[in-house]
């Protein structure tokens, strides 16, 4: 008999021991499906980058005019927010090219609903170039093909291009459009243009611009864009293409900086040095 107790009071203490460990450890997903309240103020207190209204510049593109010798540069764009940081160094750099007398257009993929997603009905179209080309795709190729240079334009959302950008290199770059097959292996059809990258980040080591612009040659800065590089390299070389690099930046003003308009102008300063490094304005 006092062995069954003993027995039935250790079964009793692992259970609830168990049920406790469950409660608390790490490897039981908690969903937080119920949120919280938005709050008003939210511009305010978020940890993303909000441009002051006050420094917040609004660019319009010029425009391709299809013909004529000038340099035409096609921003793809993938962030929700035109208040961001991210946003702001992508008006100032369509600006800089108008101002060097390039032909500017903007695909802001969140605002014309752009849908990023390869399905199975669209898969084959995709892969081997089988079928009419769908006429979102169609649209975008339309852009791509008059451009001398693609500016693709993203927040770091976990160190790659996000859905939306991913999704249109996935569509519109696809067979028979960027690449084809030949008896040699595959060959790309991009040639003569070359592609660049603004990605604002939250932290890759502390830095502003590309390979080496770590502050202090901070190794982990250079191990990113190292990793960055081996991606872009690999997906210009895809298309045909020439890739020349990124800047990024994770030197972020603060939102509520007393210093902010000298800060968001040293930062777009340095995004104009590094484009005119990077770019040729003329052909
Ligand atoms: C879904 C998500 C994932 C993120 N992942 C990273 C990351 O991997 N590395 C990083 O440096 N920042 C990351 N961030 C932070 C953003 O890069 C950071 O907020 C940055 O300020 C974005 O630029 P923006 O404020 O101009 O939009 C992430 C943010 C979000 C929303």
């Amino acid at each position: 008999m006092k062995t069954q107790i003993t027995a039935f009071a250790a079964t009793l203490f692992f259970a609830l021991n168990v049920q406790a460990a469950d409660a608390v450890s790490s490897a039981t997903v908690k969903v937080n499906v119920e949120g919280t309240e938005m709050p008003a103020n939210v511009d305010a207190v978020t940890s993303a980058s909000v441009v002051p209204e006050a420094y917040r510049q609004a660019v319009k593109p010029n425009g391709f005019t299809r013909e004529g010798n000038k340099v035409r540069v096609l921003f793809v764009v993938g962030d929700p927010r035109h208040e961001s940081v991210e946003w702001d160094l992508v008006n100032t750099a369509m600006k800089h090219f108008m101002d060097k007398g390039c032909e500017v257009e903007l695909r802001d993929l969140y605002a014309i609903g752009w849908n990023p997603v390869i399905t199975r009905e669209t898969f084959f179209q995709a892969k081997d170039g089988f079928g009419k080309t769908p006429k979102d795709v169609a649209v975008e190729q339309l852009m791509v093909a008059p451009a001398d240079y693609i500016v693709f334009a993203y927040p770091n959302w976990h160190d790659t291009p996000n859905a939306m950008v991913k999704g249109y290199m996935e569509r519109v770059f696809q067979k028979q459009f960027a690449y084809r097959d030949t008896d040699k292996g595959l060959e790309g059809l991009m040639k003569g243009k070359a592609f660049y990258t603004i990605m604002n980040c939250g932290w890759i080591g502390r830095g502003r611009g590309g390979l080496g612009d770590g502050i202090d040659k901070n190794p982990i800065w250079d191990k990113y864009l190292t990793a960055f590089k081996t991606l872009d390299d690999d997906t210009a070389g895809f298309w045909g293409m020439t890739s020349l690099g990124r800047f990024c930046n994770d030197q972020t003003p603060a939102n509520a900086s007393k210093n902010y308009g000298k800060e968001i102008e040293a930062l777009r300063a340095d995004l104009v040095k590094h484009l005119d490094k990077t770019f040729k304005y003329t052909k």
